[in-house]
């Protein structure tokens, strides 16, 4: 790194998503359910340098570890990304994240007919496919555009 290169800081203690689908930032903060109001440090890099993919986004939130459901979605949204747990400045855990069999609750279905979307919903449930999502109840496919479907408040 070159002295003309801004870097996001480093964290004393929380999560580190790194190498983010570059434009997934944003989507992943949805997933976190960070809308700015709540009292959680974060940062994020969007765009930034990566020797593996040309560009990437960084998330950064201090004082908070990650659900598996959480890190299931964000493999289908940026699927080379990596979870890091930060301790008192240091990494002391880096995962891949992994594509799930299914999800289940965390994403909503664009059919407006689907039982899911009903008055008084089931909660979704969708099966990972080869080219994306299967809601398991009216059997609609999801194939781009999944940060668009996420079930957040
Ligand atoms: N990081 C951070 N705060 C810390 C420690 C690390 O924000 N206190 C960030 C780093 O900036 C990096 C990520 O966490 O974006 C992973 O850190 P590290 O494993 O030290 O970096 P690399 O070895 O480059 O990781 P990789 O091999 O996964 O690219
Ligand atoms: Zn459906």
């Amino acid at each position: 790194m070159s002295e003309h290169e801004l870097r996001v800081a480093k964290i004393r203690n929380g999560t580190v998503i790194d190498h983010v689908t570059a434009g997934q930032a944003l989507n992943v903060l949805a997933v976190l359910g960070i809308d700015g109001d709540g009292g959680l440090g974060v940062s994020i890099g969007m765009n930034v340098p990566s020797d593996k993919l040309g560009t990437k986004d960084v998330v950064k939130v201090e004082g908070r570890e990650l659900s598996q459901g959480e890190v299931d979605i964000i493999s289908l949204l940026a699927p080379e990304a990596t979870v890091n747990i930060v301790r008192e400045y240091e990494v002391v855990e880096k995962n891949r994240v992994e594509r799930p069999a299914r999800v289940v609750g965390l994403l909503s279905c664009p059919n407006h007919n689907c039982i899911t979307n009903a008055d008084e919903p089931v909660d979704s449930a969708f099966a990972v496919v080869d080219d994306g999502v299967r809601c398991e109840y009216c059997g609609e496919i999801v194939r781009e555009g999944i940060g668009d479907h996420l079930a957040v408040d």
